[in-house]
């Protein structure tokens, strides 16, 4: 995962070149705007905040009014409630460098004290989100459907994610999920972990992840 990463990992605004550590801030922003909005729409958006307010210091600073409305149109405005409010926090005491200590702040959950803590800290989180959860899924074929298979597949990524570069390995299985393992029409040929995925053998990759009827 982590040579296919670091020969086909997608040029993104927040992402520093290979090598270098990324700054918290940006990553974090990255996301919180990510979370229920797509690549293509972030980008330009984040591009535009990280003008605005560079730094958390900058963000901190700013006002509840211009930051909502510079969230306008991204949904989900408790995320922009709570990046100001983190801000002041970080602001003032410093950003934590622990998935624990990121998952005091307003507005930080599983997945993004995991993601934060991982890509800019270089901590051994588990990184697990909707890519992710269907990556792992095919890989060993889970046939209990989703959400009841959550946790099965966190401790598959569990033991997937390696000890160093687990930022990386979990912005791999990321792009992987949104480039390759793609929900419909899957490109396994292209797929760097073809040779160990259960769901590919099984011959109906997209099969997998199942879902409960709603
Ligand atoms: N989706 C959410 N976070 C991401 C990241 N860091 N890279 C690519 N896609 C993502």
């Amino acid at each position: 995962m982590l040579e296919w990463y670091d020969a086909h990992r997608r040029d993104l605004p927040w992402r520093s070149p290979p090598g270098e550590t990324p700054d918290p801030y940006r990553v974090w922003v990255s996301e919180v705007m990510l979370q229920q909005t797509t690549v293509a729409t972030v980008r330009p958006r984040f591009e535009a905040w990280v003008t605005r307010w560079p730094s958390v210091a900058a963000l901190a600073a700013a006002g509840e009014a211009e930051v909502m409305a510079a969230w306008a149109g991204l949904g989900y405005y408790a995320r922009a409630r709570n990046l100001r409010a983190a801000a002041a926090r970080i602001a003032s005491d410093g950003f934590p460098r622990t998935e624990a200590g990121l998952r005091a702040l307003p507005g930080f959950g599983a997945y993004t004290a995991a993601a934060v803590a991982a890509i800019a800290f270089g901590e051994r989180a588990v990184v697990v989100d909707a890519n992710v959860e269907r990556v792992v899924s095919r890989l060993h074929a889970i046939e209990t459907p989703l959400p009841q298979s959550r946790p099965a597949i966190r401790d598959a990524a569990d033991a997937l994610t390696p000890a160093a570069r687990a930022g990386d390995f979990a912005q791999g299985m990321m792009d992987l999920g949104a480039t390759i393992c793609s929900p419909k029409r899957p490109r396994c040929l292209l797929c760097p972990v073809r040779p160990w995925c259960d769901a590919y053998a099984s011959g109906e990759p997209d099969r997998y992840p199942l879902k409960a009827p709603k």
